[in-house]
């Protein structure tokens, strides 16, 4: 099942982004920052309550929310739980309100299958550009800007 995260998932959370981090698939993210914007995650829980994967969709701007600090744990992959992941976080979206989701990513064609479709990144509000504060690859960002339309 797909779950609202509490603090007790913070721990597993970190260590998910953390190993992405490592690789540079994700933007790994502090302690701090997790407990900080814990309302924000989604966590992937199996049938025998071990948790396998995680999403936070963060509330940017008027009409504007993105999805990110997607990961599953590899050996879980390909079960769809960063399907039902997404489609979480975009359920959310709409039962608040917002319109358009986008996200960051190096795995474009993954988001490419729920309706994403690349957009320039320039087309993105500045405020959204403030965590990136904090990544090794600023200001050179190499994502890949995906936005879905509701
Ligand atoms: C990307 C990621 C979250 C996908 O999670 P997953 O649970 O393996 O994906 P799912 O099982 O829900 O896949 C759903 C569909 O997307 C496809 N898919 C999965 N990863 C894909 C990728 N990287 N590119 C394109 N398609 C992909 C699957 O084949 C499946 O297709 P199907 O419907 O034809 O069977 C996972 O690979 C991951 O954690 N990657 C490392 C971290 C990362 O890159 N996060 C994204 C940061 S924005």
């Amino acid at each position: 099942m797909i779950r609202k995260a509490r603090q007790q998932d913070v721990r597993f959370i970190h260590g998910l982004l953390a190993k992405y981090g490592e690789q540079g698939e994700l933007l790994a993210r502090p302690l701090t920052d997790l407990y900080e914007f814990l309302r924000d995650f989604v966590v992937a829980e199996d049938d025998g309550g071990r948790l396998v994967g995680a999403c936070a969709l963060h509330l940017c701007w008027e009409d504007l929310c993105e999805v990110r600090s997607l990961a599953v744990l590899p050996q879980r992959q390909g079960e769809r739980w960063g399907q039902r992941l997404v489609e979480t976080c975009c359920s959310e979206a709409v039962t608040l309100g917002f319109n358009k989701i986008f996200a960051l990513t190096y795995v474009p064609e993954f988001f490419a299958r729920f309706g994403f479709t690349e957009v320039d990144k320039k087309l993105l509000p500045n405020k959204i550009w403030a965590d990136c504060i904090n990544c090794v690859k600023f200001p050179d960002c190499d994502e890949i800007a995906m936005l879905l339309e509701l």
